[in-house]
């Protein structure tokens, strides 16, 4: 029998958050270096960064970008990224063990993400430093000038402050890899003062305290109401960190993950709520799920890590280079779809990360081709479409039993609504058989669909790479029928987008 979805139109929920669609550029592997930026390469600019990804991140239709770290801002000094490139100095990342030339710093950077049209989130270095230091930053980035710290901006070039607005206190403190680790208490002191001097430099900044690095943290929910009770009344957002990866064994849970997601951001938004923590404007704190992605952690564990952590100290090594499959790219469509549905909690969202590292986009090292991603497609076309307010439609079809969440609906879909404007978001969980959807979304003029699913000759294990890009969108034939209900099959493992007006 078929799907039934419904969306009523006048049932509108939270309003799409535009930095829903944020993602993530960390010194890390051949993120910046041999990434984004690559000076040798024919389509370089003055700066070295390369044309051809800015061409693919613009077309991703990110909104914003956390930067620079990770792992990485942990161990990171700021004032070594600034000022003339050939004084820079060069040193050891001892979170990713490479080595750091940098030749890109703040001020390439935030040029870079200026012209790809994305807003910088900053992150200050809250493991090796502190209060003085982040401070310092701010006084540099924001301050418009007549200071020792906003004329050393002006001398390197930039006269108008960066006014980055967005900044993350530290990064995943709570996990014993990162770089200064600390207690939940030690950690809410630093993050709160830190917030109160940042506050008094520049009253406007938004800030986001380090939540838990997982949901499987020994101290998850511990740590967030330490930290909340510190930090309420001084920060805007707290973070949750969530990356999910295939068991070979059982992928019906893998595709599932939207619902560990789901219950994750629940959580956490209770224990906002008990703790009764607020911004400094009197709202409940909002939640960053400032990474989030697929990502294969044991290849990363059993492969990755011991072949990179031996002593040498590469620049720019290949480190989670995840070649992503059509599975990865329906449980990514369907994390934007839990995205969505907890909008109402969710201020904003980061896929980690941009290109290379475990990203949607991808370069040949050395200079090679860049390329799609099969995760791209999910991400570019919500992103594009997602506007308005969230409608949470009913579903009422197959659901499937899944060993780690229980039974979910064969079938997650969310709606957004903007003005005549609808869109539904559709992820098909089932990996063997196709579903007839009968999609009710009220009286509507025009349709157009599209869906990613596995291709002719494929299998759920198809990836794209620079050979070729088989992974990708195609047209999804949908019947009006006289009665006003939009007919169309689902095939086995698929994301789709439905638009109507
Ligand atoms: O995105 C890769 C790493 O994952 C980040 O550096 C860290 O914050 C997280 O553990």
């Amino acid at each position: 029998s078929p799907t039934r979805i419904a969306v009523d139109r006048d049932a509108l929920g939270a309003a799409v958050p535009h930095r829903l669609f944020g993602t993530f550029v960390e010194h890390m592997g051949r993120c910046v270096y041999d990434g984004i930026h690559s000076p040798g390469h024919e389509t370089a600019d003055a700066a070295g960064f390369r044309a051809d990804v800015l061409e693919l991140v613009r077309e991703l239709g990110a909104t914003v970008v956390r930067y620079p770290g990770g792992n990485f801002v942990s161990g990171y000094r700021w004032e070594d990224g600034v000022g003339p490139r050939e004084e820079r100095p060069v040193r050891l990342d001892a979170a990713w063990h490479s080595t750091e030339t940098n030749q890109v710093g703040l001020h390439e950077f935030a040029e870079w993400a200026d012209a790809a049209g994305l807003e910088v989130m900053e992150a200050v270095n809250l493991g090796t430093r502190g209060v003085a230091e982040a401070a310092d930053l701010l006084e540099y980035t924001n301050h418009p000038s007549g200071t020792a710290l906003s004329e050393r901006r002006r001398e390197n070039g930039r006269d108008e402050p960066f006014g980055i607005r967005l900044w993350c206190l530290g990064n995943e403190m709570d996990g014993p890899w990162q770089i200064g680790h600390k207690t939940a208490d030690e950690y809410g002191r630093l993050a709160a003062e830190t917030a109160r001097m940042m506050r008094f430099i520049d009253p406007t900044v938004e800030l986001v305290a380090a939540g838990s690095s997982n949901h499987e943290m020994p101290t998850f929910g511990a740590w967030e109401r330490t930290v909340l009770r510190h930090t309420a009344g001084l920060i805007d957002h707290i973070s949750v960190h969530a990356y999910y990866e295939e068991d070979p064994d059982d992928p019906a849970s893998f595709l599932a993950s939207g619902a560990a997601l789901d219950r994750y951001i629940v959580e956490v938004a209770g224990i906002i709520d008990e703790v009764g923590a607020t911004t400094p404007d009197g709202n409940p704190i909002g939640i960053s799920v400032d990474e989030w992605n697929v990502w294969n952690q044991t290849r990363w564990n059993e492969v990755d890590k011991p072949r990179v952590f031996t002593g040498d100290w590469p620049i720019a090594p290949r480190l989670i280079e995840d070649d992503y499959t059509v599975t990865d790219a329906v449980v990514v469509g369907s994390l934007l779809i839990t995205l969505l549905r907890r909008a109402d909690r969710v201020s904003m969202a980061n896929l980690a990360q941009l290109v290379n590292v475990i990203a949607p986009i991808r370069t040949e090292p050395g200079g090679g081709a860049a390329w799609r991603q099969s995760t791209f497609h999910p991400f570019r076309l919500t992103a594009e479409a997602a506007s308005g307010r969230v409608v949470v439609p009913h579903v009422e079809g197959a659901t499937i039993d899944t060993a780690r969440h229980g039974a979910v609906d064969a079938v997650d879909a969310i709606a957004t609504v903007d003005g005549r404007d609808v869109t539904v978001f559709l992820a098909h969980r089932d990996l063997h058989a196709a579903t007839e959807i009968e999609l009710d979304l009220g009286a509507v003029d025009a349709v157009e669909a599209v869906v990613v699913t596995i291709p002719e000759g494929g299998d759920r294990h198809t990836t794209n790479s620079a050979e070729g890009e088989p992974v990708s969108p195609v047209a999804l034939n949908v019947r009006v029928g006289d009665d006003g209900i939009l007919r169309f099959t689902l095939p086995a493992l698929a994301w789709a987008r439905v638009r109507a007006r």
